[in-house]
């Protein structure tokens, strides 16, 4: 067991609606235990459509010699969009940080594309990932230069482009799309609202013209009515650019309003797979994670 120790003082509610009776997450852990259900590949295939893009196959993988995520497997569509939930510390962003080569993987497979086409990118690297294999990692807050200028930001989105002209004409194209960072491009990012500093991090990421977006914690410290902006903006990018988005979103009933798939993730293992919707009303997820 790697994850109870940690987390013992990091209590904090969940659901976007006030909670009466906040549980700590060792409970939460415990109680989500005990919902698990067995989980089939043919299940996890059939919410992707029978067509995954992006696939992860019996993965463990952790930090350093610590094992935090124990025979993991993850289905999603093109274009599709799929929501992890779960207590702080069942290896949400584990998920996130090994799909995108942040962490140790000891054994299994990540792949990107299906049948023939597709390609095992476990073993790349960050930048490769991003430059070679489409998929993009959208960090949690605070990840902006803030001394830097909204348009300089956007420029550091395409530092893996051959030349800058390359990723200054990127950038054009993301201002073209969102004017509301056009309008800002020449004023310190420190200065962006916590929405229009989201809309950077997300823009900055669409610079390399990603097909897979990682996304954590997208609604993180916002305010609601930024929180909705974020949500537009992230539906478009699925539904009109066809970007496959894989979320975590501790607002659970934000997140599964919004993706088509949603995995409960407990201890390192997935517990509940379902369509998004469905999991909204399983009366079980819904008392753990969504406010009762
Ligand atoms: N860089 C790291 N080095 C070592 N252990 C880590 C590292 N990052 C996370 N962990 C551990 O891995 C486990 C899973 O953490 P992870 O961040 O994936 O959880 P999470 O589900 O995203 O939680 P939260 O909801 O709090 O964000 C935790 O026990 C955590 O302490
Ligand atoms: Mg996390």
């Amino acid at each position: 067991m790697v994850n109870s120790e940690s987390n013992n003082d990091n209590i904090r509610g969940y659901g976007g609606g006030a909670v009466d009776a906040v549980i700590s997450v060792d409970e939460v852990a415990r109680q989500a235990a005990e919902i698990a259900e067995d989980i089939t590949l043919d299940q996890l295939d059939e919410l992707a459509g029978n067509e995954a893009h992006v696939s992860i196959n019996n993965l463990v993988a952790g930090y350093g010699q610590m094992e935090i995520l124990h025979d993991l497997n993850l289905r999603v569509g093109k274009a599709q969009s799929l929501c992890l939930i779960g207590p702080n510390g069942a290896g949400k962003s584990t998920i996130l940080h090994a799909i995108f080569g942040f962490n140790r993987i000891f054994s299994g497979s990540i792949e990107i594309g299906s049948g023939s086409d597709s390609v095992d990118v476990t073993r790349l690297t960050p930048n490769q990932k991003l430059a070679q294999a489409g998929i993009a990692y959208i960090l949690q807050d605070k990840s902006i230069f803030p001394g830097m200028t909204v348009e300089e930001n956007l420029w550091m989105g395409g530092f893996l482009k051959d030349k800058p002209t390359e990723a200054k004409a990127a950038a054009e194209m993301v201002f073209d799309k969102y004017s509301r960072l056009a309008d800002r491009r020449k004023h310190k990012a420190g200065v962006l609202s916590g929405g229009e500093r989201r809309l950077l991090e997300i823009s900055r990421a669409l610079v390399m013209n990603p097909e897979v977006l990682l996304v954590d914690e997208p609604s993180i410290g916002l305010e609601p009515r930024f929180i909705d902006m974020v949500f537009e903006i992230l539906d478009d990018l699925q539904n009109n650019e066809g970007k496959t988005i894989i979320m975590v979103e501790q607002n659970a009933k934000k997140g599964l309003e919004f993706a088509d798939i949603g995995y409960v993730l407990v201890s390192g293992q997935l517990a509940i797979a379902g369509k998004g919707d469905d999991l909204l009303k399983n009366p079980k997820v819904g008392e753990l994670f969504l406010g009762g």
